[in-house]
């Protein structure tokens, strides 16, 4: 019988997910859970046949390079893969695979969570009651912000995007977005279509940010786009850091032009912007919109099934490049 594929696994995976691992490769599993350095990673890939990395995996061109030839294949476990250079790995020849549809749900859950805690200034009234300083209701007390009956820009009318929009519509919000392309009528259900992304800025009381973080949208909202917003208005985003310009946002929080920010996804994670810190009206998380236990195990499934079609010779069905 044919020797078992060496698989580098940068992060621990779901216990079913690692079952399977185990049972079908040999996994050079990362016991501690840590994020690999560059040298620890290039060293631990020696003898791998192929590698699944996790979004804080930076697989740049220069360490594309210096992969020992026997890694065939680069399997993230995330739907993004910004964080490889994928000119690179198809230059090296490495096909790379990721694991699309499968956390659109787990995603667009944690994004209406998010516009619910920054409009309901949900951090200040745990700050209260975990301070122990809470003084009993009053009537003035947190007064937050209704969804019902606002706009929700959604900026990025993917699968993600539209699942939020479903969500909103059972709060009763009116959807507005923008892209690339118009959606047929049957997907759009009713949301109003805006030919760029600066004109759904104007009617967005809520805006929830779905786009990739490509050169095209790094640092897309800036002071000059926010200046576009309705004053009060309050922004999500559960898609890249990136996409926002931290300095412009934190200004425009600590000034009040926006009302409040929820935020799952920074510029430079793990060591996001000081300054959100400070902010009582930034509700942040640390990037957690698929960690569900469903969803994990779906991704890591997923990552399963396109080593096992690679090493078995077959198409592969998630594949980027
Ligand atoms: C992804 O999949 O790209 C997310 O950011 C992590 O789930």
């Amino acid at each position: 019988m044919a020797e078992k594929p060496t698989i580098l696994v940068t992060r621990r995976l779901p216990d079913d997910v690692e079952a399977r691992l185990d049972r079908d490769y040999l996994p050079k599993k990362n016991a501690e859970d840590r994020p690999y350095s560059r040298e620890e990673l290039l060293s631990l890939a020696q003898g791998c046949d192929g590698m699944i990395c996790t979004p804080t995996d930076k697989i740049d061109a220069s360490l594309i390079a210096e992969l020992p030839d026997s890694v065939r294949i680069i399997s993230t476990i995330s739907v993004g893969f910004d964080h490889i250079d994928l000119e690179a790995a198809k230059a090296a020849g490495r096909p790379v695979t990721h694991t699309p549809n499968v956390l659109t749900d787990a995603t667009a859950e944690l994004a209406f969570f998010l516009v619910l805690a920054a409009a309901r200034r949900a951090y200040e009234g745990q700050k209260i009651l975990r301070t122990d300083s809470w003084s009993g209701w009053a009537p003035t007390q947190l007064m937050g912000l209704q969804v019902s009956g606002k706009r929700l820009g959604v900026l990025g009318m993917g699968r993600i995007g539209q699942a939020v929009a479903k969500k909103a519509r059972g709060f009763d919000m009116e959807i507005h977005y923008a892209d690339q392309f118009r959606l047929p009528p049957e997907k759009e259900e009713g949301a109003v279509y805006h030919e760029t992304p600066e004109a759904l800025l104007g009617v967005s009381d809520f805006l929830t940010l779905h786009c990739p973080a490509t050169p095209d949208t790094i640092k897309f909202l800036n002071a000059e786009r926010i200046a576009l917003m309705p004053e009060n208005a309050i922004v999500v985003n559960t898609a890249r850091g990136p996409v926002v310009d931290d300095d412009a946002l934190i200004a425009a929080l600590k000034s009040g032009r926006l009302a409040a920010a929820g935020l799952d996804v920074f510029q430079g994670e793990p060591n996001i912007h000081p300054g959100y810190r400070e902010l009582d009206n930034a509700y942040i998380l640390p990037h957690m919109g698929s960690a569900t236990i469903e969803t994990r195990n779906a991704m890591g499934f997923m990552v399963m099934d396109n080593l096992d079609a690679f090493f078995a010779g077959k198409d592969l069905p998630n594949r980027v490049v």
